[in-house]
Parts: structure tokens; sequence; C-alpha cells
């Protein structure tokens, strides 16, 4: 009998204010809320033959919980850290243990704004980086991992 493969399990991780998109700062962050920018996602992983799961959460240790099953039951992961991205050695860490491919998603350029959004912790140990497509920016990440996987 022919052997069906296994389709790849992306984990999107949205980090803290993010689920204030559409209210929060939209000259910055847009319009569109996470709710919209999750179905997109899903809507394009299926067109791409992945599952996937999305997450949001205020609290970094949560993320931090979340980054560590990510090994064993995934197999990439998208993942905005928001203002984290500048501040936590620990999901810094918990990233650099996964052997998966992460791409770090921001909305806006990070590198265009204040001096302290110009440093990510993450960059230098993470697959691949967008910055400043705005919501678009993660159904391209979800593009370039479904090549990579
Ligand atoms: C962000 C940029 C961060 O500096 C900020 O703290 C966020 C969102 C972005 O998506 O552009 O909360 O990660």
């Amino acid at each position: 009998m022919e052997k069906i493969a296994a389709r790849h399990k992306v984990l999107v991780i949205h980090g803290p204010n993010l689920n204030m998109l559409g209210k929060r700062e939209p000259e910055i962050y847009g319009h569109q809320t996470l709710d919209e920018i999750n179905d997109r996602l899903k809507f394009r992983a299926a067109e791409l033959g992945l599952n996937i799961e999305t997450m949001q959460t205020n609290h970094e240790g949560e993320i931090l919980d979340r980054i560590q099953q990510a090994q064993t039951a995934f197999d990439g992961v998208l993942i905005n850290p928001a203002a984290y991205t500048h501040t936590s050695i620990a999901i810094r860490d918990a990233l650099a243990i996964l052997s998966i491919p992460v791409i770090e998603i921001h909305l806006s350029n990070i590198y265009k704004r204040e001096s302290f959004r110009h440093t990510s912790l993450m960059s230098d140990i993470v697959t691949a980086q967008i910055s400043g497509f705005g919501p678009h920016g993660y159904l391209l990440a979800l593009e370039g991992l479904a090549q990579m996987l």
C-alpha cells in the first residue's frame, strides 16, 4: 500500500501585546487583527499542505514552555517575540536548543524604529528573520519555512 507522507507541523508563537493588533498603534502595526492574521496563515498552510497551530501569550514563561515542547511536536516554528525580542535571554536560550528551523517575524521594521528595538537577542541564532512587511510577513515566513521542510 502507498504510504502517505505525514504533513509537517508548524507552531506559530505570537508574543506580548500582539492580541491587541487592530487597535494597537495601527500606523505602525496595521489594521489586521490577530484572528485575521491567524486565519490567513491557516488558509495558506492548508494550501501548502502544512498543519499549523497558533498561540498568543503575554507571559514569557508560557513562551518558554511552548518552545521547549516544540522540538518533538513540530517541524518548524514561526515566532514574533514582540517586546521580548529586545529583552529575553531566556527565550533566546530556549530557541537555541531547537534544531528545527525557527523564523523570527516582526510586523514593523525594527531597525527603522527607536534604538532599543535595533537589537534582537534572537537574530543570530534563528534560521531567518522577516521584519517590516506588516501582516504579510507571516505569510512570507510560512512560505519560506515550507521550502525548508
Ligand atoms: C514587534 C516589534 C517590537 O519591537 C515590539 O515590541 C512589538 C512588535 C513587531 O512585530 O514589529 O511588540 O515585534
